[in-house]
């Protein structure tokens, strides 16, 4: 095997095309999955990949220092992507400690390992993968670049731009050759159904009512999950030491418009009369602080490395409508058990 790479969270929705694409492009690689398997990994994610001689997986926890230590020994890891992490913005606000702990001290032990193995070297990779969401909010008109100052609203976002800190620090204390992505929403299959657009597509399939926060009037950019896959894949490849990229879709849409287009969507996919989805949207109480507009300019990627979406919205979104259709089970496994109990306490009353 010419590279040992580690990636983490790759059980979770991007991580899993992160590892499939790794797995499928290079086969002289070998491809190590480390993930704690919480609410949000699923194995499932990666069946027609799992038997490939390249890829293996570990059941791990990036809080357990001693652990990654012990596989940075094992495997003589050569790169990093790391994207294990608490991901919902809506339980950062009930469960802060547990975002302060995967999403800072998880990131703070792969730096430590990463540092320990490598020093310096600058043939090595550390890449955090990070989000838009540390920016802040958007004002009018504007897009955040990479020198946008950072300005945190959420927990959740607190919580990556702590890390994003950390992994400048170490680059800037100890010459780590560390790299940032920051993305904007993805979207696509093995999505978990907390989430904006798999929640309305599993409300709309259950005819249950479609939540929108305040007025929809909050507005998202979107980006295809593959295309996110493809430039973290270039980034981690090219990219100098030190750099930060933003990553986006040039794509923003207000909520409830996007809301509106999934369900004209879903109707024609069902065979479902026009309008039967729409009657399902419901106004809810807003998220506290929510951020009203993330927009992000991608320029300097696609310039610098010749970065470019695959799809536009339109196909990204009926390719997500039909994978979640021809995979009706993979959606019933994640929506029972714990699940009613978390869209209960998130969604009742409200
Ligand atoms: P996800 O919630 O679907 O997956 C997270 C994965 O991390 C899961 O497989 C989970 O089991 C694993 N994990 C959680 N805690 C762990 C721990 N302590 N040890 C090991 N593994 C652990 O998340 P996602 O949406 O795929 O996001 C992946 C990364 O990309 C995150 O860092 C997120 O901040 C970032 N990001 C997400 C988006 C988006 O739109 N989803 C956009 C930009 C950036
Ligand atoms: O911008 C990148 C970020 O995108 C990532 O860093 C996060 O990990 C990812 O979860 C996502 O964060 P958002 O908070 O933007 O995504 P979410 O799907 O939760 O919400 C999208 C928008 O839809 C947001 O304005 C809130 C709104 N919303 C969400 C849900 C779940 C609703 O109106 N109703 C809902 O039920």
């Amino acid at each position: 095997m010419s590279q040992s790479i580690l990636v983490t969270g790759g059980a979770g929705f991007i991580g899993s095309h992160v590892v499939r694409r790794l797995v499928n492009r290079y086969p002289d690689y070998r491809i190590v999955n480390l993930d704690k398997l919480t609410y949000a990994g699923n194995l499932e994610n990666l069946r027609d990949i799992e038997n490939k001689p390249n890829y293996t997986f570990v059941k791990a926890d990036i809080l357990d220092l001693e652990n990654i230590r012990a596989l940075f020994r094992d495997f003589k890891f050569d790169g990093v992507i790391h994207l294990a992490a608490e991901s919902h913005v809506d339980r950062s606000l009930t469960n802060p400690t547990e975002f302060s702990a995967t999403n800072i001290t998880g990131t703070l032990h792969l730096l430590i390992a990463s540092k320990e193995s490598w020093g310096s070297d600058k043939r090595k990779r550390y890449y955090q993968i990070s989000t838009d969401e540390v920016y802040g909010s958007a004002h009018d008109g504007s897009k955040f670049t990479e020198t946008t100052p950072i300005d945190p609203k959420s927990p959740y976002s607190a919580s990556k731009a702590s890390a994003d800190h950390f992994v400048h620090a170490y680059f800037n204390s100890f010459g780590l050759p560390a790299l940032i992505s920051r993305c904007s929403n993805n979207y696509g299959p093995n999505h978990f159904p907390e989430k904006l657009i798999p929640l309305m597509i599993h409300n709309i399939i259950t005819h249950k009512p479609l939540p929108v926060y305040g007025k929809g009037e909050n507005v998202r950019d979107w980006l295809f999950v593959e295309d996110h896959a493809s430039a973290i894949d270039a980034i981690f490849h090219k990219a100098t030491p030190g750099s930060v990229y933003n990553i986006g879709g040039n794509n923003e849409w207000k909520n409830i418009d996007l809301v509106k287009y999934l369900c004209r969507l879903m109707d024609q996919k069902l065979q479902r009369a026009d309008g039967t989805s729409e009657k399902l949207i419901t106004y809810v109480t807003d998220r506290p602080g929510h951020d009203l507009r993330y927009a992000i300019d991608s320029t300097k990627l696609q310039s610098d490395l010749g970065w470019k979406p695959s799809v536009t919205f339109e196909q990204g979104l009926e390719k997500t409508v039909d994978w979640y259709l021809a995979n009706a089970a993979w959606l019933s496994n994640v929506t029972s058990g714990a699940y009613q109990a978390y869209y209960n306490k998130m969604y009742s009353g409200r």
